[in-house]
């Protein structure tokens, strides 16, 4: 199986990135499932109805979220209906949504976990436990499962690599907007990446307007974030490979495409 993954897509320019990439990307990379981290996709803050409905129109299979995930209310009106969208499984019990959803791909099943990392970060549900747990569910059902790990320190995600390997077919990470270079199969057969980065705006700061976030450092007043709307884009991701009897990765692969390294068909 093929799994292409998208990383946090930021306001309208991500989500135009995604309409004009999403069918060229599958065209040249041929993924059976492709998952798009949507936390950011509505104004830089969570997600609407209609975003969602447009992802999926677009061809995306399942949504994943993080630490933005209630930041639009809309939220709460169709997240209990919308069977693709995966949010953080280390929510308080009771929390609206779910945090792992199944994919079917001809007779192979995919598992999608979304968990969300502490260091630096609210405090949720320990997520290594939360993980042993939803393993253990996803397993009974199928070998391949996708772990969307959202986190701020690269030394939570690559604990939670290390953990994992061998149990799961990827960790990849998401949040910080900033794609790292670390891809890689972990010994047990676990593909492995910190951050997958961001897909929107190429020159904002994490997406959003320069000048108040460098205002905001020079002078540790409380500024206003907007999302950049116009200006060159950026689409990250990464492509990975899965055995479907074992659920061990065979290959992951960088995906970045922006003005600095054009998309080749
Ligand atoms: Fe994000
Ligand atoms: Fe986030």
């Amino acid at each position: 199986m093929r799994v292409l993954f998208i990383g946090d897509v930021v306001g309208s320019m991500g989500r135009d990135m995604i309409t004009t990439y999403l069918p060229r990307l599958k065209k040249k990379y041929q993924p059976q499932v492709t998952i798009v981290n949507g936390e950011n996709a509505a104004s830089g803050r969570g997600i609407t109805e209609k975003i969602y409905k447009k992802f999926l129109q677009d061809g995306v299979d399942v949504v994943t979220m993080g630490n933005h995930t209630w930041d639009n209310r809309d939220i709460f009106e169709f997240i209990d209906q919308a069977k693709k969208i995966v949010r953080p499984a280390n929510f308080p019990e009771g929390t609206p949504g779910q945090g792992m959803v199944f994919v079917k791909v001809n007779q192979v099943e995919l598992a999608v976990i979304n968990m969300q990392a502490r260091s630096f970060m609210v405090d949720l549900d320990d997520p290594f436990r939360k993980m042993d747990r939803l393993i253990a569910e996803a397993k009974k059902r199928t070998p391949i499962i996708f772990v969307d790990f959202h986190g701020e320190t690269t030394s939570e995600k690559q604990a939670m690599g290390w953990f994992l390997d061998g149990k799961v077919s990827a960790v990849i990470g998401t949040h910080t907007h900033v794609q790292t270079n670390d891809a890689r199969i972990l010994p047990q057969g676990t593909a492995y990446l910190t951050d997958v980065g961001m897909t929107g705006p190429y020159d904002g700061i994490l997406g959003m307007r320069r000048e108040p976030v460098i205002e905001k450092f020079l002078t540790a007043l409380p500024k206003r974030f907007e999302v950049v709307e116009r200006g060159r884009g950026i689409l990250s991701g990464c492509l990975l490979e899965f055995d479907d009897a074992t659920g061990k990765a065979k290959t992951i692969q960088l995906i970045q495409i922006n003005e600095d390294r054009p998309f080749l068909e």
